[in-house]
């Protein structure tokens, strides 16, 4: 049975993180995977999950199942975090909603319940911006849909694409799904302006097609949650869209491996919202029953308590900043080095990544040469960078480039 099976190369981002734990050069530098560090290089467990940790072993936690659809608190508390309070409460009842397992298995979900729900007729297309999260097109095509890639980025420009986004949208047929980063654009950092938004979901809603949102980044982006969730908010309120939102919880608190996330989709009828999530429970308990506990009950702590919400959004306020002071100290010292070409698409982008516009080779020649691990596309995890290494790596750019 098995010899047919192809070999698949490990995913690129993973084996990039098992390269670097590999290399013994003390010079070397992760940019590879999009997690946070500490300015010392090191994972840092935000003080809120701390202190929520602590609550939550003065409860002498067991160990029971969680219902299928996930922890009924945390559905709550993260729908209400997402749409903010005005908005969550004359919705409540038209949302559907099921922990995931991270922002992965949200956008997962998403699929098996747009496939579900699509019935006999022809399972519909999903638009994929290009370039994207490397596992978008992966997660789709394994669900069975026709994924189409459509032009986001403009290599030459180093920004945004919006005349071939808009056109994209233009032609796309109605009742497909449109992949939509919520802020922080993976990989580029380029996020449509409040402006581009409105026009993305004017063009979206007359040509009817469905806004799943990847929401990643909330509050990590601009350190400010309100901010961040512009546009899902504006297509749910002033556009009175249907949507499905994919939330994940590993940036924004730093619960990584704890695989904590929510897929929710707002629909026009309360009915609709109640069938729908009986859908999303079936789906779920075929897939993988209920989902894990400690992470949705971490959050839930954190989301609950009004003290340690606001201990919370200080944490997102030193995560978003240090990025942002890191983009800046690598913009300067690229210049300082006389590093060939401009840079200034680097402080125009935000978010956890820096999209650097180097070529492949260069690339390889900073892994190879330099001990420094970046995706192939050049695209930089700016947490990774550090006061201890920042110019190590703007140095080592503006060598390769010479
Ligand atoms: C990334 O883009 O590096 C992260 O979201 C990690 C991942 O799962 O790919």
């Amino acid at each position: 049975l098995f010899q047919t099976a192809p070999y698949i190369p490990p995913d690129a981002i993973f084996a990039l993180t098992a390269d670097y734990l590999a290399d013994p050069s003390p010079k070397k530098v992760n940019l590879g995977q999009g997690t946070y560090r500490d300015s010392n290089g090191q994972p840092w467990v935000l003080p809120s999950v701390r202190k929520s940790r602590q609550i939550l072993q003065d409860q002498q936690l067991n160990h029971e199942y969680l219902p299928i659809l996930g922890h009924a608190g945390f559905r709550k508390a993260a729908a209400k975090l997402v749409l903010g309070n005005s908005l969550y409460q004359p919705l409540e009842k038209k949302i559907a909603s099921c922990q995931s397992l991270s922002g992965t298995g949200a956008l997962h979900l998403a699929g098996l319940l747009l496939r579900y729900c699509r019935g006999t007729s022809e399972t519909p297309t999903v638009y994929i911006p290009t370039p994207t999260w490397s596992n978008h097109f992966q997660v789709y095509s394994s669900l069975g849909f026709k994924c189409q890639p459509f032009k986001y980025y403009d290599s030459d420009r180093k920004g945004l694409d919006f005349e071939s986004y808009i056109s994209a949208l233009k032609s796309a047929e109605p009742n497909s799904i449109v992949i939509l980063h919520a802020c922080a654009h993976n990989p580029t950092g380029c996020d449509p302006s409040q402006e581009q938004w409105r026009e993305i979901g004017a063009t979206m809603k007359e040509r009817q097609l469905f806004p799943l949102f990847d929401a990643a980044y909330l509050g990590f982006n601009s350190g400010n949650v309100d901010n961040d969730a512009f546009a899902i908010r504006y297509f749910v309120q002033e556009l009175k869209m249907e949507i499905g939102l994919c939330l994940s919880f590993a940036k924004n608190m730093g619960l990584y491996g704890e695989r904590v996330g929510c897929c929710f989709v707002v629909t026009e009828t309360e009915s609709a919202a109640k069938n729908t999530q009986s859908v999303l429970e079936m789906l779920q308990r075929s897939e993988i029953s209920n989902p894990p506990a400690y992470g949705a009950k971490i959050v839930t702590t954190i989301l609950e308590d009004e003290e340690l919400t606001q201990l919370w959004f200080q944490d997102l306020i030193t995560m978003s900043s240090r990025i942002r002071s890191m983009r800046e100290a690598l913009y300067n010292h690229l210049n300082t080095h006389k590093a060939a070409g401009t840079w200034e698409h680097l402080i125009q982008q935000s978010g956890m990544f820096g999209f650097l516009g180097l070529s492949p080779e260069v690339v390889r020649t900073l892994k190879e040469q330099y001990h420094i691990y970046m995706a192939d596309n050049s695209r930089i995890s700016i947490a990774g960078l550090n006061p201890s290494n920042v110019e190590y790596v703007a140095q080592s750019i503006a060598e390769c480039l010479k």
